[in-house]
Formats: structure tokens, C-alpha cells, sequence
């Protein structure tokens, strides 16, 4: 039976507050267990008492995620937002590159950045990769045990990468490494302002920096954009500074979560820890499980261009959408025991990097990243410890990236 009411109708008890607290960086929020049990499309209510759509069946979202009828254009009318300070950052600002537009705009701006991320492009970084955090976990031992890893690996690690990979010079990385952090994890007091504040500030640094490389040109992805599309007039210094700051704010703060948040769920998990030192070509599975089951970016939201009629609902146009990728990725449907970690599944069908058009274009970057920090780390410093139980680590908010706030480890 087709049920064509409005996303606003549902009664409040039905459609419980929206996003939920984890408790535990790892494990689903403890209200996600009453959301699983209620079906892949339901109601929720967001901050603002707006009702939206919550996809949380993986089947389902592997059809709506792909569907050009849901804009990601934060600029759309009735596009929902999860906390007040995201919805004040984008009114502030014009909608972010890739990841806050529709086709065919959106197309013309993956055509342009994509070759900056293939496979081989990846694999050449790989050795740069190594020697970076080999030189952290160095620093880290020379400094002695205990340590804060957020800061002294998990973050550095990623932004020294992304540096490499678009042509940034890491020699400035304390000053957009900090302003990362406010953009996509920025949880306190005047927060909209910070971000917007912090993300103003990496914007004006990258168009000095591309001003620069136009007279002297260098060898990473900022100096080819500036060849390729600049100079033939395919973009402004403008959208090129804007493409260059969601990239490096892209390639820092997601990577160093999950890196965080990878240590803390392996070491919580020591019989999978052993699997994975006893057999090293693990590795690949246990990131990928890692993705699945950590989920870091959960709630990835859209509003409907058009009706759709999906799962037996009508999502009428203007309605807004949030994708659980958590939910997705821990669907009974789509995974036995899917609240098991175990690094032996065949995880790689995850939506951990989103689904469809918009799907992570850093991804091999992020997993060669993974792969060379837990390897590096768990064979550097086999010893290695987390001081508090993971309950009781700092999170980030519901709102944004999940991941943990400080990470106090000893050896
Ligand atoms: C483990 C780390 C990462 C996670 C969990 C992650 C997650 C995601 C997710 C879920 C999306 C889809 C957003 C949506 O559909 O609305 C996405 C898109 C994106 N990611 Fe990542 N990401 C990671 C690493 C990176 C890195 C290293 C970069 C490097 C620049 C990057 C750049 C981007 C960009 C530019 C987009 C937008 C793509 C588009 O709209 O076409 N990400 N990421």
C-alpha cells in the first residue's frame, strides 16, 4: 500500500530525535536498535522539529543513493541540516565543491580533480606515505611513552599525505591542520563561527598559495589544476581555491578519525588483533572492516527534486533525506552478525565512502593511508596501549565526523 503522506506528518513519538549519541566511538548510538527494527525508510525529527526521511535498509540505500531526484545541493530549497551550526556555516558561505553539488555541474568538477586520486597515482604516493609515518612514530619514541596519537600520528599522517598529493607545503601544516579540525569536527561554543572563521582562513591561504605556484609552478595536483584548468580559463582563481581548500579539509580530519578510531577498535578487540598480526595480508580486510563497522561519516543528507515512489512511501519533493551509513552497513539483511567485528569478512560492500556519484573520491588515498599507519604503528611499537577504555574517550558530536577527541595511548 502506498503511503503518499509528507515526511512532516508522521506523530513525534514516531519519528524520534535525530542524529543519536554514540556512547562508544565504535558501536551503533543505543536508540539505533529500535531505528533497525523499524524498517529500511522511516521518520525522524531533526533539531529544528523537522521531520525528514531516515534510509537505514542497505538495499534501499544502494537504490537512493545513486538517484539523481535527491539533490546534495546544500543551496536547494528545503535542504535539511543536522545541528544549527551547519545550517548557519552554509548559509555563510556558497555551497562547497563535489560534495554540495548536483550533475551536471557536479560531473564537470570530478572530470577535473578524479585523475589526482587514481590507483597508480596512489601507489607511487605509497613510499612517501611509509617514510612519513615511520618519521612520526620516530618523533613519538623519541619523545617517550605516554602519547597523544590524535596529534602526534593520526593527524599528521593524512595531512602530510595530502600535502604530498596536491603540492602543499607541509612546512605550514600546524596552521590548516587546526583549521581542518574546526571545519568538520568543531563540536563547542560559537562553533558556526569558528568553522566558517577556520575555513575563510585555509580559503585566503590556498589562493596566496596558488599565486605563488603560477609563477612557481611545482609538481603536485594544485600546480596541474593551475596548468590544465586555469590557464585555459576552465575555472577562476576563486573556484580553484575553493576546490583545493574541501580537498585539503577533505584529506585531513576523515583519514586521522579513522585512523584513531582504527587503534581503538582493533586494540578493544585483541583476538582480531592477533589474526592480524599473525597474518599480515589481512590488512586490506581488517581497513575495510574497519569502514564498515566504525562508520565515521553516518548521516549523509538530501532533499527530494522530485517525488519518489520507493519501498512502498511516497518521498514528495522538498523533503529532506538523511542516509544512515551506519545503518546501512550494519543491516541484518546485508550482514550476518553485523554487529560483530570481524576482520575476516568480506566487508568491501560498505557504504563507510557513500555510494553513488558522490561516492569518496579520496578513497584509494584513504586506505593506502590506513593500511601504511596501522601496519607502521603495530609494528614499530608492538606494545602499544589506549589508557582509557573506549566509553570513556572525548567523541566528536552526533553532527559531524565520528571519530574521538584525544587518544591517550602508552607503551
Ligand atoms: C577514511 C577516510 C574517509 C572517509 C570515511 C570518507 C567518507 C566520505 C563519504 C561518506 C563521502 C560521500 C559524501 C556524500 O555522499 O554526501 C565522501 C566524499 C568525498 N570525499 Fe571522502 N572520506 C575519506 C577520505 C577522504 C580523503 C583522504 C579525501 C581526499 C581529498 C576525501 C575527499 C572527498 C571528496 C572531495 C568527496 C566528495 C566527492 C563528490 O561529491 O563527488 N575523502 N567521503
Amino acid at each position: 500500500m502506498t503511503d503518499t503522506s509528507d515526511a512532516s506528518a508522521a506523530p513525534v513519538g514516531e519519528a524520534p530525535a535525530y542524529p543519536m549519541t554514540r556512547r562508544c566511538p565504535y558501536r551503533m548510538p543505543v536508540g539505533y536498535e529500535e531505528l533497525r527494527g523499524r524498517g529500511p525508510l522511516q521518520k525522524v525529527t531533526l533539531y529544528d522539529g523537522r521531520q525528514v526521511w531516515l534510509v537505514a535498509g542497505n538495499e534501499l540505500g544502494r537504490a537512493l543513493f545513486p538517484d539523481p531526484r535527491l539533490s546534495s545541493d546544500v543551496l536547494h530549497p528545503g535542504f535539511p541540516f543536522l545541528a544549527p551550526r551547519i545550517a548557519a556555516q552554509t548559509r555563510q558561505r556558497a555551497a562547497p565543491p563535489l560534495v554540495g553539488v548536483d550533475d551536471p555541474e557536479h560531473a564537470r568538477q570530478r572530470r577535473m580533480t578524479i585523475p589526482g586520486f587514481g590507483i597508480r597515482r596512489i601507489a607511487a604516493l605509497r613510499p612517501r606515505i611509509e617514510r612519513i609515518a615511520n618519521g612520526l612514530v620516530d618523533d613519538m619514541i623519541d619523545r617517550g611513552s605516554p602519547a597523544e596519537l590524535l596529534t602526534q600520528y593520526a593527524l599528521p599522517l593524512p595531512s602530510a599525505a595530502i600535502c604530498a598529493l596536491l603540492g602543499v607545503p607541509f612546512e605550514d601544516h600546524a596552521y590548516f591542520d587546526e583549521r581542518s579540525r574546526h571545519v568538520l569536527s568543531s563540536s563547542g561554543e560559537g562553533e558556526a563561527e569558528t568553522a566558517y572563521r577556520a575555513f575563510s582562513e585555509i580559503l585566503c591561504y590556498l589562493h596566496e598559495l596558488i599565486a605563488k605556484k603560477e609563477k612557481h609552478p611545482g609538481d603536485g595536483l594544485v600546480d596541474e589544476l593551475i596548468a590544465r584548468q586555469l590557464s585555459e580559463g576552465a575555472v577562476d582563481h576563486q573556484e580553484l581555491a575553493m576546490m583545493c581548500s574541501l580537498l585539503l579539509v577533505s584529506g585531513h580530519e576523515t583519514t586521522a578519525n579513522m585512523i584513531a578510531l582504527g587503534v581503538v577498535t582493533l586494540l578493544e578487540h585483541p583476538e582480531q588483533m592477533a589474526l592480524l598480526r599473525e597474518d599480515a595480508s589481512l590488512l586490506p580486510h581488517a581497513v575495510e572492516e574497519l569502514m564498515r563497522f566504525t562508520s565515521i561519516g553516518d548521516v549523509l543528507m538530501r532533499v527530494a527534486a522530485e517525488d519518489i515512489e520507493i519501498a512502498g512511501r511516497t518521498i514528495r519533493a522538498g523533503d529532506g533525506v538523511a542516509l544512515s551509513t551506519m545503518l546501512m552497513n550494519r543491516d541484518p539483511r546485508a550482514w550476518e552478525d553485523p554487529d560483530s567485528f570481524d576482520i575476516r569478512r568480506a566487508a568491501g560492500r560498505h557504504v563507510a565512502f557513500g555510494y553513488g556519484i558522490h561516492q569518496c573520491i579520496g578513497q584509494n588515498l584513504a586506505r593506502a593511508e590506513m593500511e601504511i599507519a596501522f601496519r607502521t604503528l603495530f609494528r614499530r611499537i608492538p606494545d602499544l596501549r589506549v589508557t582509557r577504555r573506549a566509553d570513556e574517550l572525548p567523541l566528536n558530536a552526533p553532527y559531524v565526523l565520528q571519530g574521538v577527541a584525544e587518544l591517550p595511548v602508552a607503551w
